[in-house]
């Protein structure tokens, strides 16, 4: 496993469009183990492959709840219900955070490294970081939905 380098701000590889992945194959394994290193060293709570410069769709998310650590392939948002407004950062944009409206609960169906596929039932902070990781794969970034920036002393 590797640390990867995390792409920042106006790095055009945030905003291409990430292609579906057709075949679990080995070397994919081993990116989404140094997504997941990436992420823990960063202290964040879920990691977009276009985050470490690669447009294929996975992302890696653990936000410390009973679910553990989520790494899925081609997350799809397949329904939605309420809406709530909280802050929200990213690590592509350090010492940044905004209020953004999203999604109370959804259900995202994925397939795992396994191959298998889940769907998985969220709400609260877990929703926000599916919802937010799963924009990362269509080049939307969080600065997109920002409806009020918040002042943050947080520096990198
Ligand atoms: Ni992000």
């Amino acid at each position: 496993m590797a640390i990867r380098l995390i792409r920042k701000t106006k790095d055009p590889v945030l905003r291409q469009v990430s292609r579906e992945v057709k075949e679990i194959s080995p070397p994919l394994i081993a990116l989404m183990e140094d997504m997941v290193e990436t992420m823990y060293a960063a202290e964040g709570v879920g990691l977009a492959a276009p985050q470490v410069g690669i447009n294929k769709r996975i992302i890696v998310i653990d936000v410390q709840d009973e679910n553990g650590l989520l790494k899925l392939i081609n997350p799809e948002i397949v329904s939605g219900e309420g809406k709530e407004c909280s802050v929200e950062g990213c690590l592509s944009f350090p010492g940044i955070a905004g209020e953004v409206e999203r999604d109370e609960s959804v259900t995202v169906r994925a397939l795992t490294p396994e191959g298998k596929t889940v769907e998985i039932c969220a709400s609260g902070l877990l929703a926000r970081a599916l919802q937010h990781e799963i924009d990362h794969l269509d080049g939307i970034l969080f600065v997109d939905r920002v409806i009020r920036f918040i002042e943050s002393d947080e520096k990198e």
